[in-house]
């Protein structure tokens, strides 16, 4: 018995030496040492031994275990130190390398958008205002002569927020009662930019959150002769001096009579292609003459003032402009994108 006990040890210490994983580890601890292993099995055997053989043995057995666990421990811990060792001699990084460049950044191409607009109504008098993204729902549509259920507030897919009344605005257009509210009596011409947010299914012409840029002016005396005049002048600063412009009547709740505004477009010239579907115009923004009853709600009287307005997209200015053929691609912050516009 003592000489299987010692043969039992020389073969555990041996394949302990040999077990190269945590895995082997593991499975050496089970065949030696577990309660199934070789160390209980001989143990089981004592009873077959003399009153006077088993306290020796015992012994030898006890002694056998405890090497035979330090063992385990001593080779489990080397195993630990390697693997570390070995990590962290992969990990090693190099300080010495030069670094990467990191180039200049650059406008975004909606900004710079922006920017091109901002200065072609600025050398025509238009301010530049600002006007809260949470809206209510009162400036948003009641003010814009929606009241509320009316039909035409199905343009408009809307985000409504969990109190009652307050809505991520759909249009920059509830600007213009802000602007109204605070200048009246005084004559505005201002835009206003910002972002707008609508409840749509994100396409290729779709984006949840966009930009708007709105226009307003507001005097004594201002005809559809001044809403042409501008924005046919926009057009040609923005898209080239030789575009044809039309005007095509629309609806809009707000404004009366309503209109949208075409350029020929820039890719066929007006003979018809994909980008414009054939029909050689490209619609660029919505427009008309303030509704009274917007004047009114702005706080000037439609008896003696008249407005005009107007509503674009810019990410659908620079699509036209620049040939993008997706919206989405203007928040994806991909830089193989946004590099094309240095
Ligand atoms: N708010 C309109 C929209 O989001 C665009 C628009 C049309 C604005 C006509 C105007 C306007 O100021 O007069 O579709």
């Amino acid at each position: 018995m003592l000489d299987q006990l010692h043969e039992m040890e020389t073969k555990a210490l041996a394949e302990l030496a040999a077990s190269q994983t945590e895995a082997a580890l593991e499975q050496w601890h089970v065949a030696f040492l577990g309660r199934k292993g070789a160390l209980t099995e001989l143990l089981r055997g004592i009873g077959r031994l003399s009153a006077q053989e088993r306290p020796a043995f015992g012994q030898e057995a006890n002694r056998v275990k405890v090497a035979l666990e330090q063992a385990y421990e001593q080779r489990a811990v080397a195993m630990r130190q390697a693997a570390s060792q070995l990590q962290l001699a992969r990990e090693q990084v190099d300080v010495t390398l030069p670094g990467r460049p990191v180039g200049p950044g650059h406008e975004h191409v909606s900004t710079r958008t922006l920017r091109e607009i901002y200065d072609i109504f600025a050398a025509m008098g238009f301010q530049v205002v600002e006007a809260p993204e949470v809206e209510t729902d009162i400036n948003n549509f009641q003010l814009l002569n929606m009241p509320p259920h009316h039909p035409a507030r199905d343009m408009w897919n809307t985000f409504h927020t969990t109190r009652e009344g307050l809505l991520l605005r759909t249009h920059t257009s509830p600007g213009q009662i802000r602007v109204m509210r605070e200048r009246c009596p005084e004559p505005i011409r201002v835009i206003l930019p910002g972002k707008c947010y609508r409840y749509e299914q994100v396409t290729a012409r779709h984006e949840s959150m966009f930009y708007q840029v709105e226009g307003l002016a507001v005097g004594e005396r201002l005809t559809m002769g001044d809403l042409k005049g501008t924005l046919i002048s926009f057009s040609r600063q923005m898209f080239g001096p030789e575009r044809k412009v039309r005007f095509r009547a629309s609806y809009f709740p707000f404004t009366e009579p309503s209109a949208e505004v075409d350029i020929d477009c820039v890719l066929c010239g007006g003979k018809g292609c994909r980008v414009c579907k054939n029909s050689g115009w490209l619609e660029i923004l919505g427009c008309g003459m303030v509704h009274p009853n917007v004047l009114r709600n702005g706080g000037y009287d439609p008896a003696h003032y008249t407005g005009f307005a107007f509503g674009m997209g810019p990410e659908r200015i620079a699509m036209l402009k620049y040939g993008i053929d997706d919206i989405r691609y203007f928040f994806a912050n991909d830089l193989r994108f946004l590099q094309q516009f240095v």
